[in-house]
């Protein structure tokens, strides 16, 4: 099962954002462990991250046809990036929306996401283990 990581703006440098908020763990660090956690489920993950949204926009279209599975953390593009809502439009696997910090119990701004009714899961406030708990859903979902 094929399955990618798309992380969005500013989740390059998250172990130099607050981390009573995301944890302090690397942007490598997350992505070791979620190879790891791919293994595991015997699935093939392609993590991918930017801080340009046209390259977001462009993964999104890679994952058409071959991915199986895509996982999305957009950042800040969560709260208003209608051309990454309609990017992952046309995506058929099923898409996770993952925040790390419980975007629902922070600033009001951050309770609205452009993914509303596109994604068939949403983890959020779990921290790196919400990308696990993504990727088992996913698992889970297609052996179903
Ligand atoms: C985030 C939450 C967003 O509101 C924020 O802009 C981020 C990270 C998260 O993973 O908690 O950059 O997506």
């Amino acid at each position: 099962m094929r399955i990618d990581v798309l992380n969005g703006v500013n989740l390059n440098v998250l172990d130099r954002r607050d981390p009573g908020t995301y944890g302090g763990v690397s942007l490598p660090e997350l992505e070791t462990r979620i190879y790891e956690w791919g293994s595991q489920l015997g699935c093939s993950i392609r993590c991918r991250q930017t801080n340009h949204e046209g390259d977001f926009v462009d993964w999104c279209h890679d994952a058409l046809g071959r991915a199986d599975g895509v996982i999305v953390n957009p950042g800040a593009w969560t709260h208003y990036s209608w051309a990454i809502r309609d990017a992952l439009e046309l995506v058929e696997a099923p898409i996770v929306e993952v925040h790390l910090s419980n975007v629902d119990d922070r600033e009001e701004w951050r309770r609205h996401s452009v993914l509303e009714g596109l994604t068939a899961a949403r983890v959020v406030g779990k921290g790196p283990d919400g990308y696990r708990e993504a990727l088992a859903f996913l698992v889970e979902r297609a052996g179903s």
